[in-house]
């Protein structure tokens, strides 16, 4: 297997496609991305934040966003991804499909780097979450799929007065392999839990 050629504990500002391209093959174990879900906003952060003056758009055109090289690209060597994408295009529009162009091409490098015992985790939402499940599997191989998890943001008051509402986001789990690093996490529970589901109490010890 070949060595990192980058720094462990190390954040890299920058486009990450360039990093990626630099990036050693199978030399990742964990990849956590959160890119742009297609929201049609331009997003800013808030004056309070650390990241103050931040901004990023997240509008996508096929004349303006979409380049040569990466259709190219697609079409040698993930024509499957090719599929998906024409697919999408053709079924929500081409802003999805030069979305999805985008973050194709970051994601069959970020597939390049991870080792075979690596996941990817990565959060997107109902926007682009299905057209997204669909190119990973294309990616990864349907079999790779471990989880989607939800993730509910808030509560449904005030979201609920017309409508269902929309208040998750989800994050989709990928392996590399079928032989994927899992390391259980061990939490104490919520005392308030504790309280109401181990309601009885051994005389002599005092255990619950
Ligand atoms: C949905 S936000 C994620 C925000 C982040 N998780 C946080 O909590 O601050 C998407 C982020 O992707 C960044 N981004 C957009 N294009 C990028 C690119 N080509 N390379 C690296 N980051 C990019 C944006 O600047 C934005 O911060």
């Amino acid at each position: 297997m070949a060595e990192p050629n980058f720094q462990n504990r190390t954040l890299y500002h920058g486009d990450n496609l360039d990093f990626l391209r630099g990036m050693n093959s199978e030399t990742v174990h964990l990849i956590a991305t959160d890119p742009p879900f297609n929201k049609n906003r331009d997003f800013h952060a808030t004056p309070d934040s650390l990241a103050a003056g931040a901004k990023f758009r997240d509008r996508w055109s096929w004349e303006r966003d979409v380049h040569d090289e990466w259709t190219d690209s697609i079409k040698d060597d993930w024509p499957a991804v090719w599929e998906v994408i024409d697919a999408a295009r053709a079924a929500y529009g081409d802003d999805m499909g030069a979305f999805l162009c985008w973050l194709g091409v970051r994601l069959m490098e970020m597939h390049r780097v991870l080792r075979a015992d690596g996941s990817l985790y990565m959060h997107c939402d109902p926007t682009a979450s299905h057209y997204l499940k669909a190119m990973l599997d294309a990616i990864f191989g349907g079999d790779n799929f471990r989880n989607e998890i939800t993730w509910k943001r808030t509560s449904a008051k005030g979201l609920a007065y017309r409508n269902l509402p929309n208040n998750h986001d989800i994050l989709l789990r990928y392996s590399k392999s079928g032989a994927w690093i899992w390391n259980p996490q061990f939490v104490p529970h919520d005392p308030n839990y504790v309280e109401k589901f181990y309601r009885f109490i051994e005389e002599d010890t005092g255990r619950r």
